[in-house]
């Protein structure tokens, strides 16, 4: 099993371009391409599932390329010893869709009708494939679409209560994820089994299934050399090779607190694209949501006596490094994070319901970085800090406003005054995330990102948790 830190996953648009310059300058058809896709999907499942035991495979297959994968698939998954059924309810009549479709046809594997699907999908079928939407798809799934997807949620819904279920498999993308930031509403599919195709796509990173296997060996060198993949050998003349580990179980887990979890090694640097880009998407939705000042969020810190202290900072910048605020170097905060590193942030968006809290050590900037900061600031926000002695006893505002004016005359020609020593900045280096989004039906959905060590080594450990009921009497 191959370790995903020596693996790249890609974004939609590195997947569109690595797409295009296969066609493209490389040579590659896309019959070719869906065949290849085909016998990858095959190949896992026949690694996996046995065909004695999982005969009857159900393959559900989208209007798009994804579709035509899993009409391959089936085709190989035929010669493999399985009994596939095909549902395939908006055809493409164009190459090589058609031809596909013949093949299938003379080999008699029959296609269903949505209508004429078993209301219990599980009772006819072992296996189902989710070949419905791949890696361009975006938006909300159209009918027939969204309902076979609640389908196989329901079937999910089936094993948690261990009843006999299908298992699920999915072509590249679990159908109706987005292809960065996963299953965003939770409700999605989450499937037993992930087969990526080429490079697996960031949204990967969220599986939570028992197996994922890549497949595409047949990726040539300038492409790799051109995006920088890192792609794992693949094993004797196998089409795929299994990435990831298997979910971790823990008490939580018993106690059916989460659904699954994942680990990734911790890259060179601590935050990881995933959480970077789902808080910075946040972020940006609470902006356009008419949050005023969505960069505000409460500190916490406590020194040595571990007592707890909290306040509000505003948030600089935030980059793989860090989340960076600027402060008094002579404040509570800065005295308690001398005495103990580890801080937590929170920050909330009322008007799109979401909380992200994120805990870790804490730096201070470098000089130069404080001083390019300061720099930037207006005058009359720079000299603030001159002023301001944070967390000391003053007696009366008056002193303050007086000292205010003072500074304000004395440099009334300048446009900038150097930086007080005392004054710069910090960077909290995560350990930690919680993404919680509040949904209307007042189940809450929830996500953890948090840094562990196993045998010696620094992973990123993705726990998912079941979405929870309201906690509280709010309407949230
Ligand atoms: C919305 C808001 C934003 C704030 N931003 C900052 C900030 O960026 N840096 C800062 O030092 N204090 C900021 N403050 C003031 C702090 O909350 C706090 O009063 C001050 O830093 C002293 O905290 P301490 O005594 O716990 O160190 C802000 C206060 C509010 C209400």
């Amino acid at each position: 099993m191959k370790s995903t830190e020596d693996i790249s996953y890609v974004n939609q648009q590195e997947a569109i371009e690595i797409d295009q310059m296969l066609m493209g300058p490389l040579g590659f058809t896309v019959d070719q391409l869906m065949e290849l896709a085909g016998l990858t999907v095959a190949s896992a499942i026949g690694e996996v599932y046995s065909s004695s035991e999982y005969t009857r495979v159900l393959v559900i297959c989208g209007p798009g390329n994804n579709g035509g994968d899993g009409l391959v698939a089936a085709r190989h998954l035929h010669h493999f010893g399985y009994k596939p059924s095909i549902c395939y309810p908006k055809r493409n009549t164009e190459p090589p869709f058609a031809g596909l479709v013949t093949q299938l046809e003379s080999l008699s594997v029959p296609f269903l009708p949505v209508e004429d699907l078993p209301v219990q999908l599980s009772s006819d079928f072992e296996i189902i494939v989710d070949a419905i939407f791949g890696f361009s798809f975006h938006g909300n799934p159209r009918p027939p679409f969204d309902s076979l997807i609640r389908r196989l949620v329901s079937i999910q819904n089936q094993q948690r209560t261990h009843e006999k279920a299908a298992v699920i498999i999915s072509v590249d993308i679990p159908s109706g994820w987005h292809v960065v930031e996963g299953d965003i509403c939770g409700e999605g599919i989450e499937p037993d089994m992930l087969v990526s195709l080429t490079a697996p796509k960031l949204c990967a990173k969220m599986f939570c299934g028992l197996h994922h296997f890549l497949g595409g060996r047949f990726v040539p060198q300038s492409i790799i050399d051109k995006f920088k993949l890192k792609l794992p050998p693949y094993p004797g003349t196998s089409m795929c090779v299994r990435i990831g580990n298997f979910p971790e179980t823990n008490s939580s887990a018993q106690k059916g607190i989460f659904t699954a979890s994942v680990n990734l090694e911790v890259e060179e640097n601590p935050i990881d694209q995933v959480e970077l880009y789902k808080f910075q998407k946040w972020l940006g939705d609470a902006s356009e949501a008419g949050v005023k000042e969505p960069h505000y969020m409460v500190l916490s810190t406590a020194g040595k006596d571990a007592k707890p202290s909290s306040r509000m900072v505003s948030l600089e910048g935030v980059n793989k490094d860090g989340f960076v605020w600027h402060t008094n170097y002579r404040s509570r905060k800065a005295r308690e994070i001398s005495e103990n590193p580890h801080a937590s942030l929170l920050f909330y968006w009322g008007p799109i319901k979401c909380q992200v809290r994120v805990e870790g050590f804490v730096e201070q900037v470098s000089d130069e970085e404080s001083e390019r900061y300061f720099s930037s600031l207006p005058l009359d926000i720079q000299i603030r800090p001159i002023v301001s002695k944070q967390s000391t006893l003053i007696h009366g505002r008056e002193i303050l406003h007086h000292q205010y004016k003072e500074f304000e005359e004395k440099y009334h020609d300048r446009t900038s005054i150097a930086r007080p020593k005392h004054w710069g900045g910090y960077r909290l280096i995560p350990e930690f995330f919680e993404f919680w989004q509040g949904e209307e039906s007042q189940v809450h959905l929830k996500f953890r990102y948090c840094v562990e060590e196993i045998d010696g080594r620094r992973v990123w450990t993705i726990h998912r948790l079941v979405p929870q009921l309201a906690e509280s009497a709010s309407s949230l």
